[in-house]
């Protein structure tokens, strides 16, 4: 799919080109002024680090993006979406209560917890039943996040909106310099791609495209919101951004050039601010940035149209045009509580041993020959197996280190895996890019990588781990294996 010319649309966030993939391409109403002017909100924040309890419920809901007709929605605690839920160390309960008329799940998607508490597709939470488990907190901070994973159920789900983002904090980002006033100089941005019928009304449709590339939308949503604008002080913002989409990869850069300072990836904080001009994010993975918004009036986050097919061979880039993700007003009246970026942070890049690591290796199979389109096992695996909930691909030790040399021969996959934090040790046999030294969960495959990793928590045969792509219709269609630590 060549994402043809791009060309950026006030007022409404459309990406551009998508007719190239046969899908309507929805121009702005000339200024609907019901989505222009609207002020990006937060998530509601659900703060369980002194209570260290915390409840959701997953229900069905109705919302009206567009302000014409209703969608059919899914949330947590909400018609959309769930709540920012922060989280500290120690043991946390959790309590998930599911209102839906099919089973869900919540897989806390970067916390480094027993797979007895994962949350996976073995721990499916029933129409009407309540899942209670304790989370036992025990890592650095990072952003992370939890959506449903309910095997071959978990595109539809996520897309109609079970998902959320989680922090885990320590409390100590003043010391480190860092903005940590939620939805003021903190705010958190979960960035999704859909389409939308005539109505107005959010569509979701697996057709032969859609399986081989994954979900791909043609209107950008920020927290549930179109077009929306964020109101920052003319200072150091962060912004913590989670691809939450079904298969769309984001590169992200400002319009106005300015540059991207990150400061955290998936799974923690990084020693220093690092400057990019861009970065890309694939689905599941997360990220953190420093903008500085002084000297300025108004700026724009964007997105560069990138392209990923097979029939592109998986090459980063291609497409050309950019949109916009997400507007950004400066409020004078606002005063920035932090005005320069910090020099460090102090946190350590990972630093795993490889001598002597077990290695493993993971192909990510589409099967071009004809079973390519189907819905399951249409040669969607990995070393060839599709995914069986009933057979353990790997049994890997605790305390083990081991190296994954995993390779995408076909197009780009962002890979996961649960229950760790892995270090990106090289890519297609050079260091790893600059955004990939931190400590990551997920990992966009471009070829081929290395990954040093170690499993410190256990998971049974009958609660294992999963290592997935993670775009969802892969996932769901089988490119997805599961592994035992003991
Ligand atoms: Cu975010 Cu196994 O998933
Ligand atoms: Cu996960
Ligand atoms: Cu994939």
């Amino acid at each position: 799919m060549a994402i043809s010319e791009g060309r950026r649309v006030n007022r409404r966030t459309c990406l551009a080109g998508m007719a190239a993939a046969g899908v309507a391409f929805s121009l702005p109403g000339s200024a609907s002024a019901q989505t222009s002017s609207q002020r990006l909100s937060m998530p509601p924040l659900l703060d369980a680090t002194k209570s260290r309890r915390f409840s959701l419920r997953a229900q069905a809901g109705e919302t009206n993006f567009l302000n014409r007709s209703a969608s059919n929605t899914f949330g947590f605690n909400q018609a959309y979406l769930g709540p920012v839920i922060r989280v500290t160390h120690g043991e946390t309960e959790a309590t998930v209560e599911n209102a839906l008329n099919r089973p869900v799940s919540t897989h806390w998607h970067g916390l480094l917890i027993p797979g007895e508490v994962d949350g996976g597709p073995h721990q499916p939470v029933l129409a009407g039943e309540t899942w209670r488990v304790t989370l036992p907190i025990m890592q650095p901070s990072a952003t992370a996040w939890y959506h449903s994973h309910i095997h071959e159920q978990t595109a539809e789900q996520v897309h109609a909106g079970l998902a959320g983002v989680l922090q885990i904090t320590d409390g100590r980002d003043d010391e480190r310099g860092l903005p940590s006033t939620y939805g003021t100089d903190d705010l958190t941005l979960v960035v999704q791609d859909r389409r939308f019928d005539r109505r107005g009304r959010m569509t979701y449709s697996r057709g032969m495209h859609e399986s081989m590339v994954g979900f791909l939308g043609d209107t950008v949503v920020v927290n549930g919101q179109i077009g929306s604008v964020a109101v920052v002080p003319a200072g150091i913002v962060r912004l913590r951004l989670l691809n939450g989409s079904n298969a769309r990869v984001y590169r992200f850069s400002m319009a106005s050039g300015r540059e991207l300072h990150m400061v955290a990836t998936d799974a923690g904080l990084l020693p220093a601010p690092l400057a990019l001009k861009d970065i890309t994010l694939a689905p599941g993975e997360r990220i953190e940035i420093l903008v500085d918004f002084s000297g300025t009036d108004a700026d724009s986050l964007l997105s560069a149209s990138v392209s990923n097919t097979p029939m592109m061979g998986g090459m980063m880039g291609g497409g050309g045009g950019s949109f916009d993700v997400q507007k950004f007003e400066v409020d004078p009246g606002l005063i920035p509580r932090i005005a320069t970026l910090p020099t460090g942070i102090g946190e350590a890049l990972p630093d795993l041993d490889p001598t002597g690591a077990v290695q493993r290796q993971f192909t990510l199979d589409m099967g071009m020959g004809g079973g390519m389109m189907g819905r399951r096992g249409g040669g969607f695996s990995i070393n060839g197996q599709p995914f069986d909930m009933s057979h353990i691909n790997v049994a890997a030790k605790r305390g083990q280190t081991e190296l994954w040399q995993v390779s995408a021969p076909m197009m780009m996959h962002p890979f996961h895996v649960h229950g760790t934090r892995f270090q990106v040790l090289s890519e297609n046999g050079q260091p790893s890019a600059a955004q990939n030294r931190g400590w990551k969960d997920t990992v966009l495959i471009d070829g081929q990588a290395e990954l040093l990793m170690r499993f410190d928590q256990p998971a049974p045969n009958h609660a294992p781990y999963m290592y997935h792509c993670h775009i969802l219709e892969h996932e769901d269609a089988g490119m997805m294996g599961q592994f035992s630590v003991s």
